[in-house]
C-alpha cells in the first residue's frame, strides 16, 4: 500500500488485516523516535501501543487501532482467577474473531499460582503474542485484594508473579505499573529493576502514583533514568502522550524505546497513522468513514449493547466541538445507532448544530 492509497477496510469490513500499514514511513520527521522495537522474540512493527482501557479498548477498537497502524495493542485488564474458572465471558473478552497482531492479554491477580495458571491457558488458545501483567490499576475493587497497583507495595510478591507467569508460558512476559503508590513513596526505580530483575520483558510505566489516579499531569520527570535500569529490555512511557511534540520530548528526556497511547486516541484513532506519516487521514470524509466503521463493527462485536458502549468513544470524537458538553447531555441516553450515525455525519461535515446552543 502506498502512503496515500485508501485503506480497503473502509469501504469493505471484511478486507482482511493489512499488517503493512503498521510499518513506519521511510520518509517522515519521526523516523528517528517511532522505530520497530523487539520483546524478546516478538517484534512490533513501530513502537507505539494502544494503551489497555477497560471499556475501551474492545476487539473492534483493538482491530481499528491496529489498521490505523497501532503497532502493538493490548486488552482489557482480564482477572486471572476468571480465566482460570474459564469465564466465557472473559475469554470472549481477550478473544475477537479478527484480532490483529501483534497483541498483549492483560492480566491482573495478586496469586502467582492462579496467575500462572490463567496465563498458561490464554497462551494455550494461541490468542496473543505477549503476556502483560496489570501491576497499575488503582480501582479499590482490584488494589483491595492486594492484585493491580497494590503490587507496587509488594515487590517480591510482584517478582514471584513475574517468575511463576513466566515459567508456565511460551510468550514474553511484560509489566504496566505506575510510578508508586503515593506522591510519598514513589519506587518506580526499584520496582522497574525488581520486575527486570523477575524476567520481564518489557515494562510499561504510567507517569502517576496510584492516589494520582487518572487526574492531574503526567509526571515525566519519574520516567528519567528508567532507561538506563532496563538495559536491552523496551521501556514504554505512557501518561498524557497525544501529540508527536509528545513523542520527542519523552525521547530526549528519557531515551525511551516505545510510546503508549491511551486517551489521546480515543476519538482520534488516526493519531497512530499521523505519527507514522500518513497525511490522508485529516480527511474528514475518511474520519466519518472511520467513525461509522467503528460503531457498525461494535455492533457486530456487542449486538444491542454496541450504542452505549460506542458512548465514550462518540464523546471522543465531539470533544472539541464547541457545543461538546451540550451535546453530550443531549447524547448521553442515545441508543438509536442511525441517530449516532447522523450525528457522526453532521459532525464531521460541519453542519452539526444543538437546538439548545444559542
Ligand atoms: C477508562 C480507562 C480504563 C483503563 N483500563 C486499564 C486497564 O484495563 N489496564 C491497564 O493497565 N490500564 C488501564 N488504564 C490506564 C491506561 O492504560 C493508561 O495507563 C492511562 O490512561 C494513562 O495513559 P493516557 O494518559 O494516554 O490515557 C485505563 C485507563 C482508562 C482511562
Amino acid at each position: 500500500m502506498t502512503s496515500e492509497a485508501l485503506p480497503g477496510w473502509l469501504d469493505n469490513p471484511a478486507t482482511p488485516f493489512d499488517p503493512s500499514f503498521q510499518t513506519p514511513l521511510p520518509d517522515r520527521s519521526l523516523s528517528h523516535i517511532v522505530r520497530p522495537v523487539k520483546i524478546g522474540n516478538v517484534v512490533l512493527p513501530n513502537n507505539l501501543v494502544l494503551a489497555p482501557m477497560a471499556g475501551v479498548t474492545d476487539g473492534t477498537f483493538r482491530l481499528l487501532c491496529s489498521r490505523l497502524g497501532a503497532g502493538f495493542t493490548v486488552s482489557e485488564l482480564a482477572s486471572a482467577r476468571a480465566i482460570t474458572y474459564r469465564s466465557r465471558q472473559t475469554i470472549d473478552m481477550v478473544r475477537f474473531q479478527a484480532q490483529a497482531r501483534p497483541y498483549a492479554v492483560q492480566l491482573f491477580g495478586a496469586d502467582p499460582e492462579t496467575m500462572a495458571r490463567a496465563a498458561a491457558i490464554i497462551d494455550e488458545l494461541n490468542i496473543c503474542d505477549i503476556i502483560d501483567i496489570n501491576m497499575g490499576c488503582p480501582v479499590a475493587k482490584v488494589v483491595k485484594t492486594g492484585a493491580g497497583s497494590a503490587l507496587m507495595k509488594n515487590p517480591p510478591l510482584a517478582a514471584e508473579i513475574i517468575r511463576r507467569v513466566r515459567a508456565a508460558v511460551k510468550v514474553p512476559v511484560t509489566a504496566k505499573f505506575r510510578i508508586g503508590w503515593s506522591e510519598t513513596t514513589i519506587n518506580v526505580k526499584e520496582f522497574a529493576r525488581t520486575v527486570i530483575e523477575a524476567g520481564a520483558q518489557a515494562i510499561t510505566i504510567h507517569a502517576r502514583t496510584r492516589q494520582a489516579g487518572y487526574t492531574g499531569t503526567a509526571q515525566w520527570q519519574h520516567l528519567e533514568g528508567i532507561k538506563e535500569i532496563c538495559g536491552d529490555i523496551p521501556f514504554f512511557a505512557n501518561g498524557d502522550i497525544a501529540a508527536a511534540e509528545h513523542l520527542i520530548e519523552l525521547h530526549r528526556r528519557t531515551g525511551c524505546d516505545g510510546y503508549m497511547i491511551g486517551r489521546g486516541c480515543v476519538g482520534k484513532p488516526w493519531l497512530f497513522a499521523e505519527l507514522l506519516g500518513h497525511s490522508m487521514f485529516s480527511s474528514t470524509a475518511l474520519r466519518f468513514k472511520i467513525f461509522r466503521h467503528q460503531l457498525i463493527d461494535m455492533m457486530m462485536e456487542h449486538g444491542p449493547a454496541a450504542v452505549p458502549l460506542f458512548r465514550v468513544h462518540l464523546f471522543g470524537y465531539l470533544r472539541n466541538h464547541p457545543h461538546s458538553a451540550k451535546l453530550r447531555h443531549a447524547l448521553c441516553n442515545e441508543r438509536n445507532p442511525s441517530v449516532v450515525i447522523d450525528t457522526g455525519r453532521d459532525f464531521f461535515s460541519g453542519a452539526l448544530q444543538t437546538s439548545t446552543a444559542d
